[in-house]
């Protein structure tokens, strides 16, 4: 089959993660068959400089026409990138909070799963990591504080700034129909993530959480407070299967999961809608310190591309070609710096590689 993949390296090492997963797919194309085209779509700080704006239409065009999106990353140095400088509608985030808002991409899943060959990275202690664990975070996307109406005005001359979260039922509930759907392909548990203790949209969030809950009878479910959510991450994460939280409790709990696998640079993520449509992309940022060095680790855009074929195209048995491939590597010790522990660097059998060889090794064994 023919597939055309809008693709968008954005900024720092977006570029050279963004290559490896495409060398990874065209790996798969010719041993199974199918065609990807790949389209380069300029998004973030590449297209403020080419065009003054983080996202144009024809770039919100060009996206919609695609089969899938896949991404590597946006944005720069927060503190010394012009980028910054910029007012907040300007900036690289911005672009890719209107083409989630434009593509409705309200669900977005982030697994974390504890590869044997990293338990050495994992930076827990090993009773805690026990037998590891392997969980998915469904992350509400294109609503709450990330959405919400802000402003910073000055009252009484003092400047006062303010967000708002907001949620409907409609929106809480199509993401927690999502969250237990994933639940059932997996180990049937869905943790729903709120602070109910105090905001009201946690306590609307626990109620249509509850009606949903009632359609799947197979599922457990539990809820828990976010705070208590971040501490049970690093205490035990071996009791979730599916945390189904929403936009800002999401972004935050996805960052500590993704440490615990060992790096950053191991997590892949999909944005989705209700079609088929798609956009895939390492849960990491741009890490403009090591942009343009060869040593990011490629492995979180390449496992994003083996979901896209997955929730996008429907080759399970190409994805898992791919998800085998990574775990085949790592088993023949290959390492990225990130993933390369002080033990490791001393064992002659561990082999330290840059960005494009872990590709090629990957693209190699799919
Ligand atoms: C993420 C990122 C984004 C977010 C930023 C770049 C706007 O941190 O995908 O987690 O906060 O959603
Ligand atoms: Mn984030």
């Amino acid at each position: 089959m023919q597939f055309h993949v809008g693709v968008i390296s954005g900024d720092g090492i977006g570029p050279e993660i963004v290559r490896e997963a495409k060398k990874v797919l065209t790996s798969v194309g010719k041993k199974y068959g199918h065609t990807f085209e790949f389209e380069e779509i300029l998004m973030g700080g590449v297209s403020i400089d080419v065009h003054g704006v983080p996202l144009t239409d024809e770039a919100i065009e060009a996206a919609k026409a695609s089969d899938a999106i896949l991404m590597g990353s946006i944005g720069g140095n927060t503190t010394t990138s012009p980028w910054y400088q910029l007012p907040s509608d300007l900036r690289p985030e911005a672009g890719l909070l209107k083409l989630r808002k434009a593509l409705n991409l309200f669900a977005n899943l982030r697994p974390a799963y504890l590869y044997k060959e990293l338990r050495e990275s994992c930076p827990l202690k090993d009773e805690i990591i026990g037998s590891g664990f392997d969980l998915a975070i469904m992350r509400e996307l294109t609503g709450g504080l990330y959405f919400g109406e802000r402003e910073t005005k000055e009252v009484n001359g003092i400047l006062q700034a303010t967000d708002t979260l907001t949620y409907s039922e409609k929106e809480i509930k199509r993401i927690a129909v999502k969250a237990f759907e994933i639940a059932l392909k997996r180990k049937k548990k869905v943790t729903s993530v709120d602070k109910a203790n105090v905001l009201d949209s946690s306590r609307l969030w626990r109620g249509v959480v509850d009606e949903v809950a009632a359609d799947y009878p197979d599922v457990s479910y539990e809820h828990m407070l976010v705070d208590n959510c971040a501490m049970q991450l690093v205490r035990d994460p071996g009791q979730f299967d599916v945390i189904l939280t929403e936009n800002m409790f999401g972004d935050i709990l996805s960052d500590e999961a993704s440490m615990i696998t060992g790096s950053i640079g191991m997590l892949g993520s999909a944005s989705m809608n209700d079609t088929k449509f798609g956009l895939y992309e390492p849960s990491g940022g741009s890490a403009p310190d090591i942009a343009g060095k060869n040593i990011a680790n490629p492995i979180a855009t390449i496992l994003s591309a083996a979901m896209m074929l997955r929730f996008s195209f429907d080759l399970d048995k190409e994805a898992a070609a791919i998800e085998q491939a990574v775990e085949q590597v790592l088993k023949e010790n290959y390492r990225t710096v990130d993933i390369m522990t002080n033990k490791e660097e001393e064992k002659p059998q561990f082999e330290l590689v840059r960005t494009t060889q872990m590709g090629d090794l990957i693209a190699e064994r799919v």
